[in-house]
């Protein structure tokens, strides 16, 4: 295993500001992260499938503490309020004080779930994400959201609260399933479509680098991705404004996510589609180009994600869905739309007559 000076982004938040570290080897570089544990208590959780994989690696590193780990079960649907009761009994037979730190070893699944557990213990205890896909190191490690599912619907509860530090260690994409690795590859051009055009082109030039998972290119795009993001986060951190435009394509893409009942398409593919629909959509309202259009709908082809309604989704129930978007203000649509690659603003009052259009040619 190689162990080389990570690429470091800060996420500038004045006395809450941390470091994300992106580089092969960090899991086992434990004299870098241990200085973002400061008790002596530390609870890890991750799930069934990772934790065979990295727990070792980690275990490794917390030497000397009162440590234990909590593994989920691996999938969306146990990022539940109970598990959060679970994490939270864990902490308890730990002895878990107010200095104890959570560490969270995994995807989104397991880092949004225990960055809410540590929100949630003794009011608000330290935690650091060790994400282990490409999407969680790009996307949902930064930025402090953190939360659980209800029944009623995905991320209905939460907290911001941000970790003390993010350790992306690029050796752990080895394992990872190719649509996973795919769908994160989504979160990569996302970022690029709404607020860095140069960093645009660099994917169209590196795709199929990308595609291959080489070291050097995939470690320039998930740091320059996260550098957009910690920027945002930075001036906008808990949404009043800025931050919303990270949901290019999202209301589409839960449409498509929730009309497939979470089985046909993963998040981040949801995110492709929802992403290539607001372009056209925009071009149709005449704010942007078809030239446009056409370079965010090769990009996502050539890294190999849908751009394709579904097969059998009906473009009415999907705007039904799209209804329910919390976004919505006073029963009316409001999306994030796009002016061109690297730029993107929110709309308010969109037309249903246009979406619908959108969709039906989509679908067809
Ligand atoms: P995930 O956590 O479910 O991980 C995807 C799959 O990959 C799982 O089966 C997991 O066990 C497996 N896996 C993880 N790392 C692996 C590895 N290195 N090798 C092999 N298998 C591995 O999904 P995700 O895409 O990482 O995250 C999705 C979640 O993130 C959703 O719950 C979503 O709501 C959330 N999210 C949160 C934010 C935020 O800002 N907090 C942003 C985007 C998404
Ligand atoms: N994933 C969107 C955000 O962090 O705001």
């Amino acid at each position: 295993m190689t162990t080389t000076t990570p690429r470091t982004i800060d996420v500038a938040l004045g006395d809450r500001s941390y470091p994300v570290w992106i580089g092969p080897g960090l899991l086992a570089d434990a004299t870098r992260w241990r200085t973002a544990l400061r008790g002596r208590h530390a609870l890890v959780i991750s799930n069934t499938t990772v934790a065979p994989l990295y727990l070792e690696r980690v275990a490794a590193g917390l030497d000397g503490l009162h440590w234990s780990s909590f593994l989920l079960d691996d999938g969306e649907a146990h990022k539940t309020f109970a598990n959060v009761g679970r994490a939270l009994e864990a902490l308890a037979q730990l002895g878990a004080t107010r200095d104890a730190c959570v560490v969270a070893l995994g995807g989104g699944v397991v880092g949004d779930l225990a960055g809410f557990s540590a929100a949630c213990w003794m009011r608000g205890i330290d935690f650091i994400q060790m994400p282990t896909t490409l999407l969680s190191m790009v996307d949902s490690s930064v930025g402090g959201k953190t939360g659980v599912n209800l029944p009623a619907g995905k991320n209905l509860v939460g907290a911001f609260h941000q970790p003390r530090a993010v350790i992306a260690d690029t050796d752990t994409l080895v394992s990872l399933p190719d649509r996973e690795y795919r769908a994160g590859l989504a979160e990569v051009v996302k970022g690029a479509a709404i607020g860095d055009s140069a960093f645009f082109a660099w994917l169209e030039n590196h795709a199929a680098a990308l595609n291959a998972r080489e070291s050097a290119p995939l470690i320039e795009a998930i740091a320059r991705k996260v550098q957009y993001k910690a920027g945002v986060v930075a001036r906008d951190e808990t949404e009043q404004g800025e931050r919303a435009l990270l949901n290019l394509g999202h209301t589409f893409g839960h449409a498509l996510e929730t009309a497939g009942k979470y089985q046909v398409l993963l998040h981040g593919e949801g995110v492709a589609v929802g992403m290539l629909l607001a372009a056209q959509l925009s071009e149709r309202m005449g704010m942007s180009e078809a030239a446009d259009t056409e370079r965010l709908h090769r990009l996502l082809a050539a890294m190999g994600l849908p751009t394709a309604i579904p097969a059998g989704m009906d473009p009415e129930q999907l705007l039904a869905l799209m209804r329910l978007d919390k976004k919505n203000l006073a029963g009316t649509l409001r999306l994030i739309l796009w002016r061109g690659v690297g730029r993107a603003e929110i709309v308010s009052g969109v037309g249903e007559k246009d979406v619908l259009a959108v969709l039906e040619r989509a679908a067809s």
